[in-house]
């Protein structure tokens, strides 16, 4: 019965969360997880398809495994290998062609058959595939989660996408919009909280699109999940990701403004700052509708911390399309951003388009986005320096006595203290700054009110 599990996981925030879930799915046949594959009886691989080099990336650790597995052999023990996500989603068969030491292929809608998989993996030696759509959503069939997750814990409430973005792999790898109802997601909240988390980040793949059943018939928005959500006494913070600017509706910029348990932060991916190319990519909005919802959010709660993800080299990006991005960047101000190279999914529609951007032109042109977001990003935690914010301590840091939590802003901080505890919540002052993470002391007195 005693036989042990290691899960590596690439990729999202939600990829993390269902790897924890996996986790739980499989503990009651005995599974308990441990660091390394060296050690493990099961190693299952949670990928990542949405860049290039995804799925090499698989097939490289792929082959590192069956030399392990034969190895492991030798000494007369079995090691089953299993992929999962969004790369065993998009290849499917495929993978247990090309890797004959693959024992189940299962894609995020499957993983609460995990069980079934894996004792159909072990009576036929190897090859069991799941990638189907199910009917039933695997929330109503996974196990309550075991493991507590620490002071932040992460909860996906919706997953899917039907927004069809031109570029990309996710409403085809993670299927169509659906979110949990409200009432399983409000439960699975008390339960972390219960468990010692005191931050809860809502996940989604398009979380503010969440429109999940309430009680009573009724549909719930992600604001009015919020506000409940918040409403439970010893939870202290609370996030959502990944948004959609589509779906920001008046009610959730208003929870911004009005709720102090949700952090003063968003991210929420614009991708271009031009609208030719926004049409191109099907994004569904428009520059200045980005614009005007950022002004918004910031009327109802002038701290807060903008972020965004950008994408360059999209097929047709002239030079002035990029510097319209470069333009809204400027114009915004973000507090931090990530930007990436267009790259071809195959089987999505930008794919197909003839009009690619030579990779010497998306180089310079990421060179020259991502030194401005260095900039912004740089100038925005400068600006920390000297105010006294709540930090919620995650972990140890590298160095001994130090640890690290994050600001409201999602901020890294690092303080250097042997009394501080992981899990405390505790007003620090900030000393210094760099473009990714600030350092400070803890503060006796109380925290500034939010600056503006
Ligand atoms: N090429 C480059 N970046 C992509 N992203 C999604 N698909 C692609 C692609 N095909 C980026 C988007 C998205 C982030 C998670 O990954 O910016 O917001
Ligand atoms: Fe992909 Fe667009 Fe959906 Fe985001 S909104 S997951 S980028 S298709």
């Amino acid at each position: 019965m005693n036989k042990t599990l290691f899960v590596k996981t690439y990729g999202c925030q939600m990829n993390v969360y269902d790897s924890a879930r996996m986790a739980d799915v499989l503990a009651p046949l005995g599974y308990r997880p441990v660091d390394n594959a060296d050690a493990a009886d099961m190693v299952i691989l949670n990928t990542c398809h949405i860049r290039e080099h995804a799925s090499d990336k698989v097939y490289s650790e792929l082959g590192r495994l069956r030399l392990l597995k034969e190895a492991k052999a030798k000494e007369g023990r079995r090691v089953t290998i299993a992929v999962a996500g969004c790369v065993a989603q998009a290849e499917g068969a495929e993978i247990l062609r090309r890797q004959p030491a693959v024992d189940i292929v299962v894609g995020p809608q499957s993983y609460h058959r995990l069980p079934e998989l894996v004792a159909r993996a072990a009576r036929a030696g190897g090859g069991a595939l799941d990638t189907d759509f199910p009917i039933e959503s695997k929330f109503d069939h996974l196990p309550d989660e075991s493991a507590a997750q620490g002071p932040v814990a992460f909860l996906t409430i919706q997953e899917g996408c039907d927004k069809f973005c031109s570029f990309c792999v996710v409403p085809y790898t993670r299927g169509a919009e659906a979110s949990r109802p409200a009432l399983a997601v409000l439960q699975e909240a008390e339960r972390l909280v219960a468990k010692g988390a005191k931050e809860i980040v809502l996940l989604g793949q398009n979380v503010n699109a969440y429109r999940g059943p309430g009680p009573n018939g009724e549909t719930w928005s992600l604001a009015r999940l919020l506000d409940t959500v918040a409403a439970i006494s010893r939870l202290e913070r609370l996030r959502y990701t990944t948004s959609h600017p589509k779906d920001v509706t008046d009610d959730l910029i208003a929870v911004h403004g009005a709720q102090p348990k949700l952090m003063p932060y968003l991210h929420l991916p614009v991708q271009s700052g031009s609208d030719r190319v926004l049409e191109a990519m099907n994004r569904r909005h428009s520059v200045d509708d980005y614009r005007r919802i950022v002004e918004r959010l910031r009327l109802a709660r002038p701290d807060i911390a903008v972020t965004s993800d950008f994408i360059v080299g999209h097929p047709g990006e002239t030079e002035a399309d990029f510097e319209a991005t470069m333009t809204l960047v400027k114009d915004i101000g973000f507090a931090q951003a990530y930007s990436f190279k267009y790259s071809a999914r195959p089987g999505t529609p930008a794919a197909a388009l003839t009009d690619q951007v030579p990779a010497q032109v998306m180089d310079e042109r990421l060179a020259r986005l991502q030194a401005l977001i260095l900039e912004q990003a740089s100038a925005f935690n400068r600006r920390m320096i000297g105010r006294t914010v709540d930090v919620l301590f995650e972990r140890d840091g590298h160095r001994a006595g130090q640890r690290l939590g994050k600001s409201p802003y999602l901020q890294s901080v690092h303080v250097q203290d042997d009394n501080l505890s992981i899990g405390e919540l505790r007003p620090v002052e900030i000393r210094s700054a760099s473009a990714v993470s600030l350092e400070g002391r803890l503060a006796d007195g109380a925290r500034d009110a939010a600056a503006a």
